[in-house]
């Protein structure tokens, strides 16, 4: 992964190009990628998740501008975007700067009065691979917008803004996980978030004899946010049919495991049925897994870990061919304690909990296995976990 100073090094000379003038009134803002490590496809049916802000994400180089005009361009994509602070459309063809215009919509939404400014992304992230590099833009562009206006929103409100970004204005159906990840996260400490409530709190992730590993099949699905809208739906349909049985159920999380065994009948559809009973699941297997986590049972969280991707793969049908075989791959490695896919699904990436001492051979092992299984090279990177978004001016000034 390219390093932080060099993300900065290079976007810099671009910047000035898109963008010339001082560099005084020029401020930089950071927002990470999550990894998720256990709780996934429950956050929009009110359950909990187990995510963690990386230390990789998006820097977004800002400078207002007083004639109401917005400009976009990135490191990644030849366009430059424009439009007015009072024409926030989605355009297809405006691609990736869809993200930042979102965020920004939602914030009008909110009664922001949306500055006008440049705005020039660079990130190490790797694109569209489950590590949340659409919240991380959104979540970078969200912070700087309350910035340059004062910084009247609270946290919650622009998690919440860059949700409905999501929903609204991109038309993906994806709950709170990732933008409450990148905004909240801290360093070396995971977030248990009851998504139905936003109540959080913070598992310290540091261990010495452990590592997590990210692995990137470099494969993505195409259809994968309409596979994603697909599950969403499926999920209210479950729901609908459990709350002929269960008066004054909300969500599918409110469920326990226990329960589960006494209504799952009142959903007919076999399909549905695996899809309801991979969230509930799913969620008591989540907070199973932070407090065995909690304990120091690092084996326990593993085995916890593989369960949810057979359980992802068997009921709730989004692993796919290639994360099927990276997992595989994994669990067959020299020290792998647990693995299991992580994001949305359909391509991507999976993670690993892994022996620190063996980390190298694991590594090797599964990048070997997964090219023979599939053709595909994949990658590996050790996680690191960082904090969430947050300004940082000062830093990469220092640095330019
Ligand atoms: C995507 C969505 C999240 C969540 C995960 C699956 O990352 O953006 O809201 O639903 O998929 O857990």
């Amino acid at each position: 992964m390219m390093p932080e100073t060099q993300v900065w090094r290079t976007a810099w000379p671009q910047f000035q190009a898109f963008s010339p003038r001082s560099i005084d009134d020029v401020r930089v803002f950071f927002a990470p990628g999550r990894v998720n490590l256990i709780g996934e496809h429950t956050d929009y049916n009110g359950g909990y998740v187990l995510p963690a802000a990386l230390t990789l994400g998006t820097w977004v180089f800002v400078r207002a501008r007083s004639d109401g005009w917005l400009r976009f361009a990135s490191t990644l994509f030849t366009e430059q975007i424009s439009c007015r602070t009072d024409d926030l459309v989605y355009r297809a063809q405006d691609g990736f700067a869809n993200y930042p215009k979102g965020a920004l919509w939602a914030l009008g939404q909110l009664g922001m009065s949306v500055p006008g400014a440049d705005f020039f992304f660079a990130g190490n992230l790797p694109h569209r691979a489950g590590l949340s590099s659409s919240a991380s833009i959104e979540m970078a562009t969200a912070v700087a917008a309350n910035a340059l206006s004062d910084g009247q929103y609270d946290r919650t409100a622009l998690v919440t803004a860059a949700k409905r970004a999501e929903n609204e204005f991109l038309g993906v159906s994806s709950g709170i996980m990732d933008q409450f990840a990148v905004a909240m996260g801290e360093r070396d400490r995971a977030l248990l978030l009851d998504c139905a409530t936003l109540a959080y709190e913070t598992v310290p992730l540091k261990l010495e004899d452990y590592q997590f590993v990210i692995m990137n099949t470099c494969y993505q699905r195409g259809l994968a946010e309409s596979k994603y809208n697909e599950r969403f739906a499926q999920c209210q349909q479950a729901l609908k049919d459990l709350q002929h049985e269960v008066s004054g159920l909300q969500y599918l999380g409110q469920i326990s495991e226990l329960q589960w065994g006494e209504v799952a009948d009142a959903i007919a559809d076999p399909v549905i049925r695996g899809r309801a009973r991979h969230v509930i699941l799913e969620n008591d297997r989540t907070l199973r897994a932070a407090k065995v986590w909690k304990s120091g049972d690092a084996r326990g969280f593993g085995q916890l870990m593989n369960e949810s991707h057979e359980s992802l793969r068997d009921d709730y049908e989004v692993t796919g061919h290639a994360l099927d075989a990276i997992v595989e791959a994994a669990w067959q490695a020299p020290g792998c304690v647990g693995a299991r896919m992580t994001g949305a699904g359909f391509g991507g990436c999976a993670v690993a909990l892994v022996e620190r001492s063996r980390t190298e051979p694991f590594i090797s092992s599964v990048i070997r296995d997964y090219k023979s299984a599939t053709g595909l090279d994949g990658q590996c990177y050790l996680a690191e976990i960082g904090d969430g978004a947050r300004e940082v001016t000062d830093e990469v000034k220092a640095w330019l």
